[in-house]
């Protein structure tokens, strides 16, 4: 502090005047020296309010959100961010052999769901009604229950990219959207979650035989899926068949920490305590790193090197808990992608090599 009051030798000019004089191009067609300074005017007021006002906003923010937990719940779960707009009645305008339908997971919540059939089974699925989907289930064809991450709704682009790839290479995905997203009511909850797809893992399986059943968690929907797979564990003993995370994270305090949205508070005093340690308050948790150690279902987990929202060192600091946790190694497998293929948080269902890389794993592990 010192050190700065000593450097400061010029005292300030009065208010105003330095956002004014920068607001007028001192071109090269002013007269030198002579001409008066410009007086305030009213764009260099409403520039400085608006500056104040940012200022303010910023300040503000992270004391609100010890405040008001809950409004960070706002910002990790994003299901206002409510785009696409799609009818999700209609699945047929994204993606063929595909039904959509709903399941009451509490009281109070019903739940959005589409089926997207194998590829292999596209042809003889049509004109079939929703009792032919349901018992398709337990055809041996895998099925995926795709848990998707923050913001948007199962219709988005890159969750649509991803069906169609893995229905392409055989696999059955349900994928719904969790209470307070796309169609479905309620409102968002770490806990709320877990209890979706918990009901939907059940309804699954009562009708999926002998196929495997595997989560597939991307980036928030991660934390979904080792939840979901601990509760399994630990309160019926069941076993996950498989579990795929993909543009993981290690606990949601520590992916704020390193999010894109946070870097401007990174320097804040007081950011731990104001803003990561709210999480908790807010009752948000989502500690991946503390579910794997519990788990031991096999565990294939997906990052791209250029990841920008959750880089990549996450992901690799949560396959790492899990393989020193793990009595068999072998069932853990960390893929990186490298930066070359330009994947970044979304677009790791673009690699032509994804399903053999999933096929494969899934093979060694029977
Ligand atoms: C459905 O499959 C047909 C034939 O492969 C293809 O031309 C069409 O684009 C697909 N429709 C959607 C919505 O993906």
């Amino acid at each position: 502090m010192k050190r700065r009051s000593e450097r400061g030798v010029a005292p300030p000019p009065p208010l105003g005047e330095g956002l004014a004089a920068q607001a007028s191009p001192g071109g090269a067609g002013d007269p030198p020296g002579g001409s008066p300074r410009p007086r305030r005017s009213w764009p260099s007021w409403l520039f400085r309010t608006l500056i104040l006002h940012l200022f303010i906003i910023y300040v503000s923010i992270p004391f609100l959100i010890r405040l008001f937990p809950a409004l960070l719940a706002k910002f990790v779960f994003l299901n206002i961010v409510a785009f696409p707009f799609v009818d999700f009645g209609k699945p047929e305008l994204l993606l063929n052999h595909t039904v959509n339908f709903y399941l009451t997971t509490e009281p109070e919540v019903t739940i959005g769901v589409w089926h997207v059939l194998p590829g292999s089974r596209g042809i003889e699925a049509q004109g079939k009604d929703h009792s032919w989907y349901e018992e398709s289930l337990a055809d041996n064809n895998p099925v995926i229950i795709y848990l998707h991450g923050n913001g948007g709704n199962r219709a988005s682009g890159h969750r649509v990219s991803l069906m169609k790839v893995m229905s392409g290479a055989g696999f059955h995905i349900l994928a719904l959207d969790y209470r307070g997203y796309g169609d479905s009511s309620g409102y968002p909850s770490e806990t709320g979650f877990t209890t979706d797809v918990l009901y939907l893992y059940d309804w699954v399986k009562a009708r999926s035989g002998n196929s495997r059943v595997l989560f597939w968690g991307h980036s928030l929907g991660s934390g979904v899926a080792t939840n979901v797979a601990r509760k399994l564990l630990e309160e019926k003993g069941i076993q996950v068949d498989l579990i795929i995370l993909e543009s993981s994270f290690t606990n949601i305090r520590e992916a704020a920490a390193h999010i894109p949205i946070t870097r401007i508070y990174r320097k804040f005093p007081g950011f731990e305590y104001l803003i990561l340690d709210s999480m908790a308050l807010g009752d948000i948790f989502f500690h991946n790193d503390e579910n794997v150690k519990v788990l031991s279902s096999p565990l294939l987990i997906l990052h791209s090197e250029d990841d920008p929202v959750l880089p990549m060192h996450l992901g690799r600091k949560l396959a790492e808990i899990a393989l020193h946790s793990y009595a068999n190694k072998d069932k853990v497998k960390f893929v990186a992608f490298p930066e070359k293929l330009g994947l970044a948080h979304e677009n790791i269902c673009s690699d032509p090599e994804l399903p053999d890389i999933v096929k494969d794993f899934l093979k060694n592990i029977k």
